[in-house]
């Protein structure tokens, strides 16, 4: 029976065993820590398979024997950036029922918060207004999702029957009924013109990173709002606080920052357009995500090609 070595510094190592015990049983789950004396690794060469989310650079590669490196989350940055990470190991993506679902259900829920003004009424409220706004209709309002992945293309999907008119872009061409489908880097800026909620569900790559930046944001209409559930990665900070402050964007909602935690000081927090989550727009649930590693485990031993392995030219 293969051996699993853990390496996350989450707490929920525990959760994971469970978990991975109990539908593969008779696996080995050790857990990698940075304390020697709590450290179950044992004999790197004995090791099958890393459970990853963030692992130390450089700390994989001495685990000569592995046979795929598994990603605790559907975002791989955080391992093709290790300088020494494994070539010839497959590196596998998280990709869950659980993981979508929470990602469209945090999608759908800013849509609905920007679409009916609810950070606008929370502020009333809070300074005892008594206020109505115009409602607009959902059929006029344009939102676009960039990323038609496992995540931006579930999203788009849930939408449509919300009746918003919905598009996305991606690298390569897709159809999905009812949504409105661009790609590549002709398509971006008539993408972003029609679009009144722009969506972030991109990886991040060299290609993706910095996309939403001075010129990007100017090409949305004005009054538009920005959502980043990807990578913080993807947001010039600079820019995006200065279309908010002209009043070009109407306001953003980021789960995700270049540093995390998000540092005491950062402007964001106390913009009064910006709303702030800590990295939660859908969090790994392990009792779910456990059956997807143990498949692909499963198809491994079985001598097959796992699922969702990354492409290390693209990046993600
Ligand atoms: P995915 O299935 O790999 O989808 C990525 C999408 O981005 C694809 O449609 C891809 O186009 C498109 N894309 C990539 N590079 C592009 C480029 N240069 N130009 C245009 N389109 C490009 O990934 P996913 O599972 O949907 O996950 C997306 C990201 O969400 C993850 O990488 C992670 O960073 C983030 N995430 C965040 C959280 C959170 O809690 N905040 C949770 C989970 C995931 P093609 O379809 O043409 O390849
Ligand atoms: C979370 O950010 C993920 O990539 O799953």
């Amino acid at each position: 029976m293969p051996i699993l070595l853990f390496m996350s510094e989450a707490d929920n190592a525990d959760r994971w065993r469970d978990a991975m015990v109990e539908k593969l049983p008779g696996i080995e789950f050790r857990v990698w820590s940075a304390d020697p004396a709590a450290d179950e690794t044992g004999d790197p060469a004995e090791i099958d398979y890393a459970l990853v989310w963030k692992p130390r650079p450089g700390v994989l590669k001495g685990l000569v024997n592995l046979r795929a490196i598994l990603s605790l989350g559907a975002g791989v940055d955080h391992l093709v950036t290790d300088p020494e990470l494994p070539a010839h190991v497959p590196v596998v993506r998280l990709v869950d029922r659980c993981l979508t679902q929470g990602m469209s259900e945090t999608v759908i829920y800013w849509v609905i918060h920007f679409h009916r003004k609810m950070g606008v009424y929370a502020r009333f409220a809070r300074d005892g207004i008594w206020k109505k706004m115009r409602q607009a209709d959902a059929e006029r309002l344009r939102v676009g999702i960039l990323g038609l992945g496992e995540l931006g293309g579930d999203a788009a999907r849930k939408l449509v029957p919300l009746h918003y008119q919905v598009a996305g872009w991606s690298r390569r061409p897709k159809e999905i009924a009812g949504v409105a489908c661009f790609h590549g880097d002709d398509q971006l800026i008539p993408f972003l013109n029609r679009t009144d909620i722009l969506v972030c569900l991109l990886p991040l790559t060299p290609e993706t990173a910095g996309i939403i930046d001075a010129r990007t944001l100017a090409a949305l209409p004005a009054g538009a709002h920005v959502v980043n559930c990807a990578r913080g990665g993807h947001v010039v900070d600079e820019d995006l606080l200065a279309a908010l402050d002209a009043g070009h964007i109407a306001g953003a909602a980021l789960d995700v920052f270049h540093v995390e935690p998000l540092p005491a000081d950062h402007p964001y927090w106390t913009h009064p357009k910006v709303e702030i989550t800590p990295h939660v727009a859908s969090l790994t649930v392990p009792h779910s995500a456990a059956e997807w590693m143990v498949r692909n485990i499963q198809r491994i031993e079985a001598g097959e090609p796992p699922f969702n392995t990354v492409d290390g030219a693209r990046g993600y």
